[in-house]
């Protein structure tokens, strides 16, 4: 078996199938580029961190979906009625959200950059709450909660603990700088959010929260720095409740899972949410609710892009399987970030005797528009599909249409 193979990809008779759909059927009936997603998947996933939060806390839990991740309709109406909450980082998002059923109760809005008309669209969304990034952000705050007179604005604040974690310099969201040395924009300093909690409230809006992200795929070897982070964050935690403020809910933010590659070693989901639910029950805080916001970990391996091969070329001993989509349009990460690994797996040939090391080209201008190379694997023919792996998170949500390329159809199966 090979280490990718869950219940939404297996290996059949050498051939690839999908939540038991033969890809090569799939691609022939949709046509490629397409990319597939699996609606078990994405629920076995969730109720994974619900069985696991339920194990370890007796608080309330609060799944909150970061559906920057993957806000296709289909899969925010399937969380939706699991009973899973969002995270939105724009106005658009927002939208989309109560578009697909989910109450403004159940939407934290986490804006960086935050502008006046940001602000006026979602004070507008009676119930929602807003997840104050920087202490400077209140005086646009006031300003525009003049417009609503009436409304009480629920709102957390995003803090900063000074430790960030995530797999590459451009997904680290806290500490000081990223591990590349650029200055982190996000969250409220340590020593800020006393100050933002007491203005906020002066100012009229009502402090429900804590929360903070610290970065992006996470692996074991992450683990002690986290749990650094939490420790942190209970003793923030306590020191708003000395201070006379009452949290509803600490949110822990996303950054876990899944695995991309298999010498990659996997962050212990559920030894993270254990450690933290001892530490707030150990702190004896009156949190009613912990939250988290998993994007990868719920949509991640839980799709795939199916590409055809329209021709092999070789050059200067390169060999290419030139495919009919661009990382760009479609999976852009392994063009964005150097550590991105995807695996591609041949649909209808998964394994065979003789292999090559075959650079995987799309259709885009760029020399970095590959989506693998020179990955060891049986020779592709013209004709074939090529699958690849991970594409749930991060891919349909960040293509863009660059070249005028269209972006694939998406199906939910
Ligand atoms: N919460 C907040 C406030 C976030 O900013 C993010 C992701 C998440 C939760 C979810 O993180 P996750 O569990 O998905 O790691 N485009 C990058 C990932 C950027 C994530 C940005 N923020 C990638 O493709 O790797």
């Amino acid at each position: 078996m090979n280490w990718w193979e869950t219940d939404f990809l297996a290996v059949r008779e050498n051939r690839l199938f999908i939540a038991g759909r033969d890809a090569v059927g799939l691609a022939e009936r949709h046509g490629t580029p397409l990319y597939v997603y699996g609606k078990g998947r994405i629920l076995e996933r969730y109720g994974r961190l619900e069985d696991a939060m339920a194990r370890h806390s007796p608080l309330e839990a609060r799944i909150c979906y970061a559906m920057k991740a993957n806000p296709h309709r289909g899969i925010l109406r399937l969380l939706r009625r699991r009973g899973a909450w969002i995270d939105a980082v724009s106005p658009g998002e927002v939208e989309t959200a109560l578009q697909a059923g989910f109450p403004a109760e159940r939407i934290l809005f986490t804006g960086t950059s935050v502008s006046r008309a940001d602000l006026r669209s979602v004070f507008a969304v009676a119930g929602l709450t807003v997840n104050i990034d920087a202490a400077e952000q209140l005086d646009l705050m006031s300003e525009v909660k003049r417009e609503f007179p009436a409304r009480t604005v629920r709102v957390s604040v995003r803090w900063n603990p000074g430790i960030g974690r995530g797999i590459n310099a451009r997904v680290i969201t806290a500490g000081k700088r990223s591990s590349d040395g650029t200055p982190i924009k996000f969250g409220v300093e340590g020593k800020k959010v006393l100050g933002v909690f007491a203005r906020a409230r002066k100012l009229g809006f009502r402090p429900v929260g804590l929360h903070q992200h610290l970065g992006s795929g996470w692996v074991r070897e992450d683990a002690p720095m986290v749990r650094a982070a939490v420790d942190r964050m209970v003793r923030k935690a306590r020191e708003l409740e000395r201070a006379g403020f009452r949290l509803e809910f600490l949110d822990f933010g996303g950054g876990f899972g899944p695995r991309y590659l298999r010498t990659r070693s996997v962050f212990p989901v559920e030894d993270h949410i254990a450690y933290l639910s001892r530490a707030v029950a150990g702190a004896g805080l009156g949190v009613k609710a912990l939250a988290l916001e998993p994007g990868k970990y719920l949509v991640g391996d839980a799709g795939v892009l199916l590409l055809g091969v329209e021709y092999i070329k070789e050059s200067y001993g390169n060999i290419f399987a030139c495919v009919d989509g661009g990382t760009f349009n479609t999976v852009p990460r392994p063009a964005i970030y150097p550590s991105a690994h995807h695996v591609i797996v041949n649909a209808g040939r998964v394994d065979a005797a003789a292999k090559a090391r075959v650079t995987v080209a799309g259709n885009i201008c760029e020399t970095g528009d590959v989506f693998g190379r020179e990955r060891l694997m049986p020779l592709p023919a013209s004709g074939d599909v090529l699958a690849v792996l991970g594409a749930g998170a991060y891919c349909r949500s960040m293509a863009s249409r660059f070249n005028l390329r269209g972006i694939p159809r998406e199906v939910l199966i």
